[in-house]
């Protein structure tokens, strides 16, 4: 035997706190138990009718089952790019700003992974879904974090986030060459205004880094509230990409459909890396992928009601149960605040509790970075009658303690 190797890149990546919990649901599932699960972000409905004919259409031709084109195929990304027209004005180039990605996981860690020299440093807002912080610590980099304040109405403190940002800027060595950012956020559902991207690609292009927008709960917006695209600001395709993904408007994340589009040097270097790793998703779901941008706005709004109709029942009736919540404006999660008489477990603690007890599970804020601490996220993926019924297991429990 020789001495052990060791692999300090996969050394780098910690324990999923999430772990932690899904252990517990586990073992209380096979001991019989009704686990209420809101403790991942995966969405519970199929992927709608006309998306999954078309599919099935474009699995029977068998030229369809070759090698695809790894950047996707040119009407994915026409419709990509018609897509980003007809909701943003925003003209792109399908050729040399667009790449479909196997969801938007893919492209962003692939994104990263291609533009990263060692000891790069990117700016990561916390709390915030992990794989925004690993990529870069996988690719060699390393990330700068701050707090994201946000209002009780989960509103952005924009005027904090430029300051904490210019601190950031001027603290971190050597000088930050990306900044991530996911409005509306996950996990906290935060907000920001068009005027907030304004701002932000004034900064980048006077201090001289790229940003990266992931805007994958952009169709889950409720109260009248519309996402912004950073790529509306004049002159943005200068210094910044953004992703989407067709995983929760279209419920179809297991097809592992997704795009990103923006700064020509960041896609062009996308699109040689992936040219390099894959061939290209399957060209039937391309094609369904297709057909769904083109066609089907009418059933994300279907599943937009969804989501809302479930965050208005589990907010109402978790607030009648005694956990006070305020109703957040987009995503499909809610970010709750610890009770007060709990706070003092942590997160982790108290999601492990609120699982043993309660038969609820949720996830530890923890689990998205320090500055989640102190909070859970509620994923609305369980339908209204057991939302319902995790309200009452839950005011049991609160009264109980
Ligand atoms: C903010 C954010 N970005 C990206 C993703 C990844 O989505 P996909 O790779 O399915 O497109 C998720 C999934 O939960 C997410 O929450």
């Amino acid at each position: 035997m020789f001495e052990e190797i060791r692999f300090n890149k996969i050394e780098r990546l910690p324990k999923y706190v999430f772990a932690a919990v899904n252990e517990i649901k586990m073992a209380a599932r096979r001991a019989g138990e009704d686990i209420i699960d809101f403790s991942m972000g995966n969405p519970d409905g199929p992927a709608p009718k006309p998306i999954i004919d078309k599919l099935i259409e474009a699995a029977k031709k068998p030229k369809n089952h070759g090698y695809s084109a790894s950047k996707g195929i040119y009407k994915l990304r026409l419709a990509i790019c018609n897509w980003y027209e007809r909701r943003y004005g925003v003209a792109l180039d399908p050729e040399t700003e667009a790449v479909a990605t196997m969801g938007s996981k893919e492209g962003y860690v692939h994104l990263v992974h291609a533009v990263t020299n060692p000891g790069d440093v990117a700016i990561v807002p916390g709390p915030t879904y992990p794989i925004h912080s690993y990529a870069f610590i996988l690719a060699g980099g390393s990330v700068h974090n701050f707090k994201l304040d946000f209002d009780e109405y989960y509103e952005v403190d924009e005027e904090k986030f430029f300051k904490n940002l210019h601190s950031a800027l001027n603290e971190a060595f050597p000088k930050p060459k990306f900044l991530v950012v996911n409005f509306p956020h996950n996990p906290s559902t935060a907000t920001v205004t068009p005027e907030f991207y304004k701002e932000l690609v004034k900064i980048a292009k006077k201090e001289r880094f790229y940003i990266i927008s992931d805007i994958a709960y952009a169709d889950l917006t409720y109260d009248g509230y519309k996402t912004p695209s950073i790529l509306e600001v004049d002159g943005a395709k200068d210094v910044a990409v953004e992703s989407f993904t067709l995983s929760k408007s279209y419920n179809m994340a297991g097809w592992r459909v997704g795009f990103m589009v923006g700064n020509e040097r960041l896609i062009g270097a996308l699109q040689k890396i992936k040219s390099w790793i894959d061939y290209g998703m399957f060209t039937p779901i391309q094609i369904a992928a297709t057909v769904a941008l083109d066609y089907h706005e009418d059933e994300v709004e279907k599943i937009r009601l969804k989501y809302e109709k479930r965050r208005d029942v589990l907010v109402e009736s978790f607030n009648k149960a005694g956990w006070e919540i305020v109703k957040p404006k987009a995503t499909m999660f809610v970010w709750a605040k610890i009770p007060k008489e709990f706070e003092h477990l942590g997160s982790l603690e108290f999601s492990k509790k609120l699982l043993t007890d309660a038969k609820v599970a949720v996830s530890p804020g923890v689990g998205f970075g320090e500055f989640g601490e102190g909070w859970v996220r509620i994923a609305l993926i369980e339908n209204e009658k057991r939302i319902r019924q995790a309200a009452r297991n839950i005011k049991k429990f609160l009264n109980n303690r």
